[in-house]
């Protein structure tokens, strides 16, 4: 048999069945691995099978298959996970950087819930856990499956690798018969050490920090490798419950703890700001010996009522907030400054420097943010760094908070070379020579060059594919710039993506045959491209990358238009910036004058616009699936709130009518539907009793909306 004999002893024949068996061999291992559903072989074994196949293609290169194994090394292993929707969205949470923050956050909660200056609010304030968020669910006490945070809406199925965690019970003692846990997973500080140290004798991957070692871990697609990695997982919140877990945050923690899981014990209760504080310095100055790392103290809401009457934004709860540490800083040297441009046409600095290690990361680029901040001046026109200006040369402190890019805090100019000279920024466009125009009261300098600039044409597509957008699997920033320069493949704009597999059958070079690709992975990216024909209306909103169209607003339009005709008839309609489809789209809470005119100005763009119809030829739109509000009785019902109300505050009552799909305004017409008043109502109150509106009491209100919980 031609696997026993050694590759340099092969002949063509023996070399080329090897590479078939081999191909099929880790084929199956890699099934294996992924569905664990039977025994796999060693890792050792993986390695050595790995490694026979490489060298036999080394020695033999024109035997190569189209499928061989070794195009998948470096692929993202979680191109294998699959994919599930979290029933509860899992959410970030807000920063506050300072006291002030934090003693505002106490005063916009109090005042939301109406809580009077005197009364105390109780929190819990416990460590943030620098790891990973990870979502477990239970059925009838049995882990049903783990679930990263992904998106927030979609994570990756990583049941295989969770259950290797010893923190993470397979089974609960006395739990609800739904419960979704939620914590984060971590890796220890002295394991992080060990860890990388084997890494290191071994020649494999050294990670940066314990936080990408954890998620390297636990992203494994062979839960054997996430078995030998020491992870460990802290709870600290849920997702659905069949039942309630409690009444407050920290009888819901002890709660966790009796149903088997580890809860951080540094988590307390605390009154009022003044304490959160003082907790937090107490958490940082036991940050260093706690032995694994934390990057702040979150703070929550203790009564679970309250925590309901909060509610949550778009992607952060109200009722909770991340108190962070200060970033850590370190001092090294400007090498370079070189303008990126965006996919806006925004003109970005970006300083390189001389690599320097902060926080455990090795930083060689800092942001420098536009042009006033080289200078030292703030967007209002305000001294920064007591006016000291930015120059390549300059000696810099640079910061890191988060994952965020790098940034430089101050300048020394005591090391500052004789020489060196005030950075100009550039007036035209570094990549397509365009002007770039600052426009008054803007703190930005934008290419004017629109579609010919292949920067900002690049930049939008990659926007086009990236995550809360298309999210196209095995479609990322690398291939776009290739794909984008390539004669043959051609994609310029975001049709083109979906041309892409139509065009490649009559290509002469096919994409299957370029470098790094083959038929597998080929077909694979076609498919991923084929399933996002489908798309959902505020995916695709967002996705055009529409300058102040974030996804929180792409959302806000999407359900308020529901289905593309209907926002694409508005935006026509708007397009001279008057009349009622105009008024309308500006009436939306959420939408601004800014956010408004840059939509329709891009809608009635003729090049602009002719290559989103040529997009919308490839999709196929899905209307966006309303709030379901169709068990409310105020769903799509107009009402005015008037008076003094007393069992909620006006912003609290706002949010929850809008919640249940009622608009409220702030005029009583015809069209109002309901007038709540409370004491003190005055005019409004007697407009509706003339215009015959339904007039109620708080109380009735909340009889009537809470008939449907
Ligand atoms: S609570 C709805 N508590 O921080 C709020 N999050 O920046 C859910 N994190 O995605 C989060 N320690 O991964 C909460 N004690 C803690 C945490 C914590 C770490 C992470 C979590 C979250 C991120 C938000």
């Amino acid at each position: 048999m031609a696997d026993k004999i050694a590759v340099e002893e092969l002949n063509n024949e023996q070399a080329s069945a090897e590479l078939s068996r081999l191909a099929k061999e880790l084929l199956k291992a890699n099934r294996l691995y992924y569905t664990q559903d039977a025994p796999t072989i060693s890792d050792a074994q993986y390695d050595a099978l790995k490694q026979r196949n490489s060298e036999i293609e080394q020695k033999f290169p024109e035997l190569k298959r189209d499928d061989s194994p070794s195009d998948k090394v470096g692929a993202p292993v979680s191109e294998t996970f699959s994919k599930i929707t979290h029933e509860v969205k899992m959410l970030s949470l807000g920063n506050a950087f300072t006291s002030e923050d934090v003693a505002e956050f106490d005063t916009r909660i109090r005042k939301y819930l109406g809580v009077p200056t005197k009364d105390m609010l109780l929190y819990t304030a416990e460590p943030k856990i620098d790891g990973l968020s990870l979502s477990l669910r239970y059925e009838n006490s049995i882990l049903i499956h783990a679930v990263t945070r992904g998106d927030g809406e979609v994570g990756e199925n990583v049941t295989n690798n969770a259950r290797t965690i010893a923190d993470i019970p397979q089974r609960l003692n006395n739990a609800p018969d739904i419960i979704e846990i939620r914590g984060e997973v971590y890796m220890g500080t002295a394991d992080f050490v060990a860890l990388n140290a084997r890494q290191e004798k071994l020649g494999r991957k050294i990670f940066a920090n314990p936080r990408n070692a954890a998620a390297g871990s636990l992203r494994q697609l062979d839960a054997n490798i996430t078995l030998q990695r020491p992870l460990k997982f802290f709870a600290y919140a849920w997702g659905v419950a069949s039942t309630p877990l409690a009444t407050t945050q920290s009888l819901a923690i002890e709660r966790m703890q009796d149903m088997g899981f580890v809860t951080n014990p540094l988590t307390q209760i605390c009154n009022g700001p003044k304490a959160l504080t003082t907790h937090y310095a107490k958490i940082e100055e036991a940050r260093a010996t706690l032995g694994y790392d934390i990057d702040g103290v979150v703070y929550k809401v203790d009564d679970l009522t309250l925590q309901a009457r909060l509610g949550f934004r778009a992607t952060t709860p109200r009722w909770a907030i991340a108190h962070k540490f200060p970033a850590e800083i370190a001092h090294t040297r400007i090498e370079a400054i070189e303008i990126q441009v965006g996919r806006t046409g925004a003109l970005s600095p970006v300083a390189r420097l001389l690599p320097v290690t902060v926080g455990g990361v090795v930083v060689s680029n800092a942001t420098l943010h536009n042009e006033d901040y080289i200078t030292g001046r703030d967007s209002k026109g305000n001294l920064i760094r007591e006016g000291r200006d930015i120059r390549v040369g300059d000696w810099v402190e640079v910061y890191r908070a988060g994952d965020v890019i790098p940034k430089i805090r101050d300048v020394d100019i005591t090391k500052r070379p004789d020489n060196s000279k005030k950075y100009e920024f550039p007036t035209i466009c570094p990549e397509c020579g365009s002007l770039a125009i600052r426009e008054v009261g803007d703190s930005v300098a934008r290419c004017t060059g629109g579609i010919i600039c292949p920067a900002q044409a690049v930049e939008k597509l990659k926007h086009f594919v990236a995550r809360g957008a298309f999210d196209i699997e095995g479609l990322g920033s690398k291939q776009i710039e290739m794909f984008f320069d390539d004669t043959d493949l051609r994609v310029k704009e975001p049709a083109d993506i979906f041309t892409l597999e139509i065009r490649d059958k009559n290509n002469f070079t096919k994409l299957k045959n370029r470098d790094g690709w083959g038929e597998r992975s080929a077909d694979n990216l076609f498919s991923a491209i084929n399933e996002k024909r489908k798309i959902p209306l505020n995916k695709l909103i967002y996705a055009l990358g529409i300058r102040h169209v974030g996804d929180t607003s792409s959302t806000l339009l999407a359900h308020n238009y529901g289905t593309w005709p209907t926002f694409i008839d508005a935006m026509n309609q708007a397009k001279d910036q008057t009349g009622d489809v105009w008024d309308a789209l500006n009436a939306i809470d959420g939408v601004g004058s800014v956010l408004a005119t840059a939509l329709v100005e891009t809608f009635s763009k003729p090049e602009t616009r002719a290559a989103i119809d040529r997009l919308l030829d490839q999709l196929d739109v899905q209307a966006m699936t309303q709030r379901d509000t169709s068990d409310s009785p105020v769903a799509g019902k107009t009402v005015v709130f008037t008076g003094t109300l007393e069992r909620m505050t006006r912003a609290e009552a706002k949010v929850r009518a809008e919640d249940l799909g009622a608009k409220v305004s702030g005029s009583v017409s015809k069209k109002t539907d309901f007038v709540v008043a409370g004491p003190g109502a005055g005019s409004k109150a007697k407009k509706a009793r003339d215009l015959n509106v339904t007039l109620l009491s708080e109380d009735e209100w909340l009889e009537l909306i809470n008939k449907t919980g």
